[in-house]
């Protein structure tokens, strides 16, 4: 949802240009004002299962009885997931960016009166250094974040993932208008590939050297060709694609129709398995919100360019994260993998050219082509380059998500 104020009223949403793209981000930016304050309540799955829509219901509520002056009424946004789920339901009051944990529909009431009315913290509510015993006031601060490189997730905790204007005031769909208006297809490809980005659907693949072998194929087999979203994330534990597809839905999508545009191709699949409700919403959300502004569908941004895509839901079964079952699967039968004689960048689905890749990989496509690939390639280690998310969970005392340079070390201390 927009945030109370913040999104201005835009009547022609459809954009022509990059620099439509960018009038329209300049306008939202003014409309905000830096110094308002924001109530900021975590809605990643880990934090709404532990209340945190309660949460905002009651903040609501105490907003409404403490008879703030409208001018001054703080914002309430709903976010994805900031990470720190053991900690959650997590409330950020912006602009000092204070953190607080374990919020209860309770402590809204005093959370208004102390900080929002008064100006002052609750440090109750503040995440207690386990080592120094000392109150930690912001985000960065805290070691579980100071400690992580947050490329892929620089956007979530930060945005609503339903509202695309703050994507857009964010940077979003930048380097989509970048690619279309003074890149060629060729150079879109050329830049992933020095990015030396691998996929990170578990095999690590180069991912310029997939979409490279696909150009080929298309040389000798022709269009159509196929781009497709992995989120099936069958890996018990694992929750960093459903983190990336609630958090920031158009990061994915933005990457996807990069990669359709380097390649050619008018439809692609976003294979999301049907255990992630609200990752499926947002995706919807997003996809329907792009078309509205020219981002996404008949000759996107007036490049000439068309593309489309459409969500297939998983049945749960593990297999089909195997791109043989999944292309299966979305064919309507049964998700039954095959023996791959043929790699799926010649023969994929329906028997075509398809580029296959996972969450994470496409939702890294953006930030390459914006920054370029030279940039990517400083990220990690040389042969690996760039972040990777990873989950925590088990018996480990910080559960949550956290994105650090490949090649970390794992020390214990
Ligand atoms: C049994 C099996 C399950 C898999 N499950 C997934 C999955 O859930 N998500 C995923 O991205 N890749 C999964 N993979 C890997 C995919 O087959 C494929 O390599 C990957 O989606 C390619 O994307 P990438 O190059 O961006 O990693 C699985 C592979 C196997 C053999
Ligand atoms: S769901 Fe809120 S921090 Fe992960």
């Amino acid at each position: 949802m927009p945030s109370p104020g913040t999104a201005p009223k835009i009547n022609s949403l459809r954009l022509q240009t990059h620099a439509d793209l960018n009038v329209l981000r300049e306008q939202i930016l003014a409309a905000r004002d830096p110094q308002r304050s924001e109530v900021v309540i975590c809605h990643g799955t880990g934090c709404l299962a532990n209340g945190s829509q309660k949460v905002a219901a009651a903040f609501k509520e105490a907003l409404a009885a403490a008879g703030i002056p409208a001018k001054v009424t703080p914002g309430i946004k709903t976010t994805g997931c900031h990470g720190f789920c053991s900690r959650g339901p997590l409330v950020i009051v912006r602009p000092q960016g204070l953190f607080y944990q374990r919020v209860q529909p309770k402590d809204a009431q005093e959370i208004v009166e102390r900080t929002l009315v008064e100006g002052n913290p609750v440090e109750r509510l503040l995440y207690k250094d386990p080592r120094s015993n000392e109150n930690i006031y912001k985000e960065n601060d805290i070691p579980f974040y100071k400690l992580q490189q947050r490329v892929v997730l620089h956007n979530i905790g930060k945005i609503d993932p339903t509202d695309i204007t703050d994507t857009i005031a964010a940077g979003g769909y930048q380097a989509l208008a970048k690619a279309l208006s003074t890149m060629t297809p060729e150079q879109v490809v050329e830049q992933v590939e020095r990015s030396g980005l691998r996929g990170r659907g578990g095999a690590g693949f180069p991912t310029g050297r997939k979409w490279r072998s696909a150009l080929s194929a298309i040389k000798k087999k022709g269009r159509p060709v196929y781009v497709v979203v992995n989120g099936d994330e069958g890996d018990p534990g694992a929750f960093m694609d459903r983190t990336i597809m609630e958090g920031d839905p158009h990061a994915v999508l933005e990457g996807l129709i990069i990669g359709a545009y380097a390649l050619g191709a008018e439809n692609g699949y976003l294979y999301v398995r049907a255990e992630y409700p609200l990752a499926i919403r947002h995706l919807e959300i997003a996809m329907a919100q792009a078309r509205t502004y020219g981002l996404l569908g008949a000759n996107i941004l007036n490049s000439g360019f068309s593309f489309d895509a459409r969500i297939n839901r998983g049945a749960g079964a593990f297999v089909c994260g195997e791109s043989t079952a999944l292309f299966t699967s979305i064919e309507g039968k049964p998700g039954n993998p095959r023996p791959k004689y043929v790699r799926s960048v010649e023969e994929g689905l329906w028997g075509r050219p398809t580029v296959l890749n996972n969450v994470e990989t496409w939702a890294n496509i953006p930030l390459i082509i914006e920054r370029g690939g030279e940039w990517y390639a400083g990220l990690g280690v040389p042969h690996s380059t760039g972040t990777k998310v990873f989950s925590l969970v088990g018996k480990v005392n910080n559960v949550g998500l956290v994105e650090v340079p490949m090649g970390v070390s794992i020390t214990w201390s």
